[in-house]
């Protein structure tokens, strides 16, 4: 099969179009011929090694986490899932690979394609849209009436985010730039403010819950907007003790991961708010409690731009920039 090669860390390193052995298929694993991989950033972050320490992976490295196809195979072990069926995924860690024309996953990360969408949008949706449930749901638990700001609504997970929050009732308020403002508030946001323009801590007071996906600063911001008892999960770090102790991490690392989110839990306690760091992981089931607010229009997939398979590295430059809105995937089939 064809596949995007990582041969070694490096920023901006170009992946290699190969030749791979198809999978070895595990009794509890699906084989999925991929018709449309997404792109996202945790594609760049590994690429360039900023996740060796979490993620170590043998070179070379089929890339690629999100990913919608048919059953091509199943495993002796196999239940929910039947060959020639629709299915989409966010491949586990250290089971990735979906730059590639199929993938062996398994059965616990997969679910049926929303009947409603076209393989490209269904690939855009697994890690962004389980990002914003295990944000939501699972850690803040939203209620209906609460406040929450969900940071730069113009991305992948931000428009995902959005319309998750806005289907449990909440009132959203969010971060992007004045040309992305009027299509944001059209995904339900209450109060859109132009990042460039003005300061959220100026504006947002008294809120429940803050997604957080940007820098230091911001995060430091956003711990103020928190009335007390309030939560900030924050997706772009600092990695905190309980996120070390989850997946293991030896003692050095926990270590380091604890001086890390030191100086920002401090000032959580000091403002009497709970700062905790997300890392989104596989959910087949999950993916399966999305899957009904996707196909009754609660939540619409955003689609920036769709490359053809041999454009996977500019695909993944164009995601790099920064300035996605909404998703990029990879028409592979
Ligand atoms: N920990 C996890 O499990 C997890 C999961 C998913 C994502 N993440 C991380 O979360 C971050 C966001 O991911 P994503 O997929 O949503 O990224 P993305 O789609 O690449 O985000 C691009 C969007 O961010 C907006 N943006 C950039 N700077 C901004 C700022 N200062 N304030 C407000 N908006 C800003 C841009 O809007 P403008 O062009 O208008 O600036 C653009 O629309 C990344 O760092 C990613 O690695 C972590």
């Amino acid at each position: 099969m064809k596949a995007f090669l990582l041969d070694r860390y490096a920023k901006n390193a170009s992946l290699r179009l190969g030749d791979m052995p198809e999978p070895a298929l595990g009794e509890d694993e699906v084989l999925v011929q991929i018709h449309a991989a997404g792109v996202n950033v945790l594609d760049a972050k590994i690429r360039s090694g900023g996740f060796k320490q979490i993620l170590p992976y043998r070179m070379p490295l089929v890339l690629g986490h999100d990913l919608a196809g048919v059953v091509a195979r199943v495993g002796p072990r196999v239940r929910q899932f039947k060959v020639g069926e629709e299915v989409y995924s966010r491949a586990p860690d250290f089971h990735i690979g979906s730059f590639a024309e199929s993938i062996a996953i398994k059965e616990s990360a997969l679910a049926h394609k929303p009947k409603n969408l076209g393989m490209e949008e269904a690939a855009s949706i697994p890690l962004v849209g389980l990002t914003a449930w295990q944000a939501l749901v699972e850690k803040a638990k939203l209620k209906k009436g609460q406040k929450v700001f969900i940071q730069a609504g113009s991305g992948g997970v931000g428009t995902f985010a959005i319309q998750l929050a806005k289907h449990l009732g909440a009132i959203v308020a969010t971060t992007t730039s004045a040309a992305n403002v009027d299509w944001v508030q059209r995904l339900g946001a209450d109060v859109v403010i132009d990042y460039k323009k003005d300061d959220f801590e100026n504006i947002l007071r008294d809120y429940d819950v803050v997604l957080n996906s940007q820098d230091g600063k911001t995060l430091e911001k956003s711990l103020r907007i928190l009335k007390p008892g309030g939560q900030l999960i924050s997706i772009s770090g600092p990695p905190d003790p309980h996120f070390a102790k989850d997946i293991g991490a030896p003692g050095f690392v926990r270590l380091v991961m604890r001086l890390l989110s030191s100086s920002t839990r401090r000032k959580a306690k000091r403002l009497g708010v709970g700062y905790s760091f997300l890392f989104m992981k596989a959910s087949g089931s999950q993916l399966r409690q999305i899957t009904p607010l996707i196909e009754s229009g609660a939540i619409r997939p955003v689609l920036d731009k769709v490359f053809p398979f041999e454009s996977t590295n500019d695909a993944m430059a164009y995601v790099e920039k920064g300035r996605a809105k909404g998703k990029v995937v990879i028409k592979i089939k």
